[in-house]
């Protein structure tokens, strides 16, 4: 019988409630598949933050490294919100793991489920058909740049300008933008052939250099994939406004951050985006969402992200695409039948169909 090590990271917040799901489903899937999935829980974020002081314990990014895949539900909270700026943070872990790996590719599945259509806020006929995927740059940009804070004494400008001073840099190497072109693009081949590459290059040096790099790819590599070029505000405004067009959506860090959420809600929740971070070796599965301090604890959190993370796993890490066929298919199938968490719920959904946590993943089992 095929075994797999699954190292499990529940982290802070509705983590721990949602990762169960996640969970569930795998045990299932496996039990129908006939392969053993082995999941070792480690510590990250807040948890791991109280548990030893630091966000991401070499113990994790050990077990991490030596299993099959990682699946991580989401960390952070107010708990650890402190006003010393050398405080440990959680996001520090989720940070730290995504470097230690070397994932930098981040693909979040946008798509509209029928039965979903009226749980959006957006109308029925620009969401119809809404089927894109957000390539987002993950090991560099902003996120890993030189910073600093610091009180400056000597101050400058007509008003002294003394006080404290903080900057993040946003800096690119040439190969990190080919490497993520190339995923986008490989994407793309994969599905309906249009990349969106979505940069700032009206202002930005870095986004100058990402256009240019994402061009020569393209023109020497990827010349049958169809290439879009878009300003990020302009972008933030048209996946609004035509989010069908959308194919592969590529770009930075931080962009792809902002904009990956915002496409959430054409599904109706934060709580449906699932993910993918890829790199060279093990690869890491995580819901979009946070940790959802507003609802921890309460069993009301929508587990489908989780869920739905735990199929990318198995088509990205372990090639059983078939599988993940059977999950998004369940959960289809529990949508359909018009079982809802309350995040997705609306007016047509009968009380006795808003589910928590568990019994939306017992239904997805049931489902299986
Ligand atoms: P959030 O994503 O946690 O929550 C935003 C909103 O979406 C909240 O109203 C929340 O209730 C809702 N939501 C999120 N997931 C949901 C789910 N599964 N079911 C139902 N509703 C859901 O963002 P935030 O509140 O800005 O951040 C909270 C904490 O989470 C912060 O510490 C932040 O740094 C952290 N965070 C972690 C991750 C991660 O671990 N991958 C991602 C984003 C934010
Ligand atoms: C995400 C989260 C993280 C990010 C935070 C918690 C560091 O918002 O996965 O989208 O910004 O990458
Ligand atoms: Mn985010």
């Amino acid at each position: 019988k095929k075994s797999y090590k699954v190292c499990c990271l529940p982290g802070d917040g509705i983590g721990p409630e949602i990762i169960a799901e996640g969970k569930k489903v795998l045990a299932a899937v496996g039990a129908k598949a006939s392969v053993e999935f082995a999941c070792e829980d480690a510590l990250i974020g807040g948890a791991a933050i109280d548990a030893t002081g630091d966000p991401l314990p070499d113990a994790t990014l050990e077990a991490a490294k030596a299993s099959d895949a990682v699946l991580l539900a989401s960390v952070g909270g107010p708990k650890w919100d402190s006003t010393d700026p050398n405080a440990p943070r959680p996001e520090q872990g989720l940070l730290r793991i995504r470097k230690g790996l070397g994932l930098y590719t981040n693909l979040r599945p946008v798509k509209i489920y029928d039965a979903l259509v009226g749980a959006s806020t957006l109308r029925p006929e620009v969401i119809k058909g809404v089927d894109l995927v957000i390539v987002r740059e993950l090991t560099g940009g902003l996120y890993f740049g030189r910073r600093e804070r610091f009180y400056d004494e000597e101050g400058a400008g007509a008003n002294g300008g003394r006080g404290q001073r903080a900057y993040d840099t946003l800096e690119y190497r040439e190969y990190e933008v080919e490497r993520i072109a190339r995923q986008a693009f490989e994407a793309a081949r994969k599905r309906r052939g249009k990349v969106t590459s979505v940069d700032k290059r009206n202002v930005l040096e870095t986004s100058r250099m990402w256009r240019e790099v994402v061009h020569r790819v393209h023109d020497e590599e990827y010349p049958d994939v169809e290439l879009e070029d878009l300003l990020v505000d302009n972008t933030a405004m048209q996946l609004i406004n035509r989010p069908a067009d959308f194919d592969v959506v590529v770009t930075e860090n931080m962009f792809g951050d902002i904009l990956s959420d915002e496409a959430a809600q054409i599904t109706g929740s934060l709580g449906m985006l699932a993910s993918a971070s890829l790199g060279d070796g093990v690869s890491l599965f995580e819901p979009s969402a946070g940790s959802a301090p507003d609802i921890a604890g309460q069993g009301v959190a929508n587990p489908l992200a989780q869920i739905l993370s735990v199929g990318m796993m198995l088509t990205y890490a372990f090639g059983m695409v078939e599988e993940a066929g059977w999950i998004e298919a369940a959960v289809e199938r529990v949508l359909n039948e018009g079982w809802r968490t309350r995040d997705i719920a609306d007016e047509n959904t009968s009380a006795d169909h808003v589910l928590g946590t568990s019994a939306m993943g017992d239904k997805v089992v049931v489902a299986l």
